[in-house]
């Protein structure tokens, strides 16, 4: 049996080596923003450039999700919107 973290307080299963966005996306996760996806929370660049994957760890702090290595136990959710205004 596969280890598994947690997005909000569905356990998802994931392989060794694996990032928390491979995993999130091999389950059918790709809504990864408190916003719908529609200005960032979603998988783009997938190499740590755009910060569109960023998801909060509880304890810790946000990550990039398609650069952060998936662990066993992680809380995970949406990181909450700053409020910034895209204009
Ligand atoms: S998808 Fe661009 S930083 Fe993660």
């Amino acid at each position: 049996m596969n280890p598994c973290f947690y997005w909000i307080d569905r356990p998802v299963s994931f392989r060794p080596g694996e990032t928390i966005a491979a995993a999130l996306l091999r389950v059918g996760i790709a809504d990864l923003g408190p916003d719908g996806g529609q200005v960032r929370g979603r998988v783009f660049c997938g190499i740590g450039a755009c910060q569109a994957c960023i998801v909060a760890v509880a304890g810790e702090g946000p990550v990039e999700a398609c650069l952060t290595p998936a662990r066993a136990g992680l809380r995970l959710s949406p990181q909450p919107s700053l409020g910034l205004r895209h204009d």
